[in-house]
């Protein structure tokens, strides 16, 4: 299919002409006509910025293990919780991680820096009394990831503004009495296009229709697949290099969780399991690039991506939501 021409008839059947119903948002690469593949030319809304030095702990602070050795403990220890005591100190560290990011995107306005939202949450997790364990992880420089429009992961923080029309998501995740608890949300930045509330709303809805099929004897694909189809209903795709992950005393365990559809994965639910569901929805195409700082990785087409994370626990009879079961900020009203 050939797009219309200025004054012809637009490809939606409006009975508008052309230059009055689709062309703007064809041009800017908001919207695809059925069956047309268009090289829509984007560029970056986000580049590297200056990152400050990495921020300090107290000196008496719990440490996890990959500060030291540099190397993280293992991912193939099972996030099985086997006592109560685990699992309270489990259910402390996603609570953390909640006020910690609380209190990050209450800070979000046009202007603000993303490495002043680092500080806030270093600031936060640190009087609660976690580390934040995203700071020397595997060489990260910062406390929290900062994920900027087209950027998918890991956005290390720098002094970059927020811009009216941004979305943003913020990552946190913290250690604190021997557990880690992780949660991210994606926000508006004042008002944005229609096209990117959908995507932040329907990303969100991803994210909660991968909880709620969550319960012991359940198979863990059944996540992905939940997950992928209500994403490819909206026109969108979803990333595939990086997913969920168990986590307890160490920051990331077994199991894998993808978000697509795994018809192989036979993997089940345990009661007691603690782990992450952690959609990344993007507009355009599922490809990505990552850039030459090694973390920060980009949509290959440049379109917007989005994110939603909770830590969750499997229940005798179904799930509980470690990190908060409240509504998302972005449902709350511009900021
Ligand atoms: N919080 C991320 C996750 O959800 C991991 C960040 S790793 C870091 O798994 F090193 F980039 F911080
Ligand atoms: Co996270
Ligand atoms: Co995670």
């Amino acid at each position: 299919m050939k797009l219309p021409g200025r004054n012809e008839n637009c490809w939606c059947n409006s009975g508008k002409k052309y230059k009055k119903c689709h062309l703007r948002s064809d041009e800017n690469g908001e919207t695809a006509p059925p069956g047309v593949t268009q090289q829509v030319i984007r560029h970056p809304t986000v580049t590297p910025g200056i990152i400050s030095p990495p921020r300090q702990v107290p000196d008496n602070m719990a440490l996890p293990e990959y500060t030291k050795s540099r190397k993280p403990g293992g991912r193939g220890i099972s996030c099985q919780k086997e006592t109560e005591d685990e699992i309270s100190r489990m259910r402390r560290a996603g609570k953390v991680a909640r006020g910690v990011l609380d209190s990050v995107l209450a800070a979000v306005k046009p202007g603000i820096t993303t490495d002043a939202l680092d500080e806030i949450a270093h600031l936060a997790a640190i009087s609660f009394g976690a580390y934040p364990s995203p700071l020397h992880y595997m060489g990260f420089p910062k406390s929290i990831c900062t994920s900027v429009n087209e950027v998918i992961l890991h956005g290390i923080p720098d002094n970059r503004k927020l811009q009216r029309g941004d979305i943003i998501n913020c990552d946190v995740t913290v250690y604190i009495d021997g557990m880690h608890g992780d949660c991210s949300e994606t926000v508006l930045v004042g008002k944005v296009s229609d096209r990117a509330h959908s995507l932040v709303q329907t990303t969100w809805e991803c994210m909660m229709k991968g909880i709620e099929v969550v319960s012991p004897g359940q198979h863990f694909n059944e996540i992905g697949r939940v997950i992928e189809s209500h994403a490819n209903k909206s026109g969108y795709s979803v990333f595939r290099q990086f997913g969920g992950h168990g986590i307890g005393q160490n920051f990331h365990m077994d199991p894998y969780i993808a978000h697509y559809y795994e018809p192989e994965n036979q993997t089940i639910m345990e009661e007691g399991m603690t782990f992450t569901i952690e959609p990344m929805i993007n507009a355009g195409g599922p490809g990505s690039k990552s850039w030459s700082d090694n973390w920060t990785i980009v949509t290959m087409d440049l379109a917007l991506s989005a994110q939603f994370e909770h830590t969750v626990l499997v229940t005798r009879n179904g799930v509980d939501i470690l990190t908060g079961e409240q509504k998302p900020w972005f449902l709350r009203g511009d900021i």
